[in-house]
């Protein structure tokens, strides 16, 4: 019997040529052990192998990857230690667990003029709050798509704060993307920057406009999934990296399969839906009123809070 050889990298794997590796890696699928717990129509679906391949190449990537188990104790008191980077709304906070959490992705979807925008200002702020204050004593990395950055509005939510607006604007690095290009490569050569400013919150501000915009129509569908997918395993692995949090604003469509209640929903589909590990909808209320529901999180209940946009930033 031949003996099998021994598999190492992602051309290794059985089927899997050069060009079905730089497809793989194009997609987010760089490492064996995503491959391993990739879904067979995931991978058939972003690089077109076909259905019994994509199941021979994650067979043989499970059989590559050697896992170490951790004691349960172990897990939770790294949960513990998890920064958080308050909001600003003692009420949201406390429906998130404490804050927006560090080593995750944190997405708010909602229609226009809903907050998600002031949100993200706010924990831009806050990520520089003291640790024990709310904040992570760290600077912020802000991608726009929408030019929608408004540097006198951070200015009045750091005084607010009691804060020096010049020093927390000194910590804010802003990227505008002006296509999607730009918005991939600002997050794939951010490791350097982030270790040199300490960054501990990215924000993404949004995450799908310049992809709609670029991908119409369904014959653009798989490209731009397989592009997404990798710009968003990229922020979950800063996230990692770094223990840092990942704040990302989305749009929202309606769904013409929902008869009955709110038909909104995010777009993006299953990939933003998978890669998000908290997912908050924020809608319009009276005047200045906001509420957010807790659609998703692997810790909390599901729950709704509601928050003041005032002069001063977000509040209860
Ligand atoms: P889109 O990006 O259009 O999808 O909306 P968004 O969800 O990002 O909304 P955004 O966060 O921009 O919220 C807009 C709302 O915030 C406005 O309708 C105002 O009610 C409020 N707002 C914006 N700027 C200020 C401000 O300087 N002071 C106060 N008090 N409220 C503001
Ligand atoms: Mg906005």
């Amino acid at each position: 019997m031949a003996k099998e050889k021994s598999v190492k990298e992602i051309e290794d794997l059985p089927g899997v040529g050069p060009t079905t590796a730089e497809k793989l890696r194009t997609a987010g699928f760089d490492t064996l052990d995503r491959i391993a717990t990739a879904v067979p129509a995931d991978l058939s679906e972003l690089t077109g192998m076909s259905m019994d391949a994509a199941k021979k190449a994650v067979d043989a990537a499970k059989q590559a990857t050697t896992l170490e188990f951790s004691m349960a104790t172990e897990v939770y008191e790294k949960r513990k230690a998890l920064g958080r980077i308050s909001t600003g709304a003692s009420g949201l906070d406390e429906m998130l667990g404490g804050g927006v959490e560090t080593s995750g992705i944190t997405e708010v979807y909602g229609k226009f003029a809903s907050g998600k925008t002031q949100l993200g200002f706010q924990l831009t702020v806050n990520a520089q709050l003291p640790i024990g204050s709310g904040g992570l004593d760290g600077s912020v990395l802000f991608i726009d798509t929408e030019g929608t950055f408004r540097p006198e509005r951070i200015e009045s939510i750091a005084k607010a704060s009691n804060l020096d607006p010049k020093e927390v604007l000194n910590k804010i690095l802003v990227i505008r993307a002006a296509n999607s290009d730009q918005q991939i490569l600002a997050i794939e050569r951010a490791d350097k920057t982030i270790k040199e400013h300490n960054v501990k919150l990215i924000v993404v501000d949004s995450l799908m406009s310049l992809f709609r915009a670029e991908y119409p129509g369904r014959g653009a569908l798989g490209e731009r999934q397989q592009k997404l997918n990798a710009h968003i395993h990229k922020l979950q692995s800063l996230a990692d990296t770094y223990s840092l949090a990942v704040y990302i604003t989305n749009q929202v469509m309606d769904n013409p399969a929902i008869l009955f209640g709110d038909p909104t929903t995010p777009v993006g589909g299953n990939i933003v839906a998978h890669a998000a590990t908290t997912r908050l909808y924020m809608r319009k209320s009276k005047e200045e009123k906001r509420i957010i529901r807790l659609v998703d999180s692997p810790s909390m209940p599901e729950a709704e809070a509601v928050i003041k946009i005032t002069p001063n930033g977000i509040r209860d």
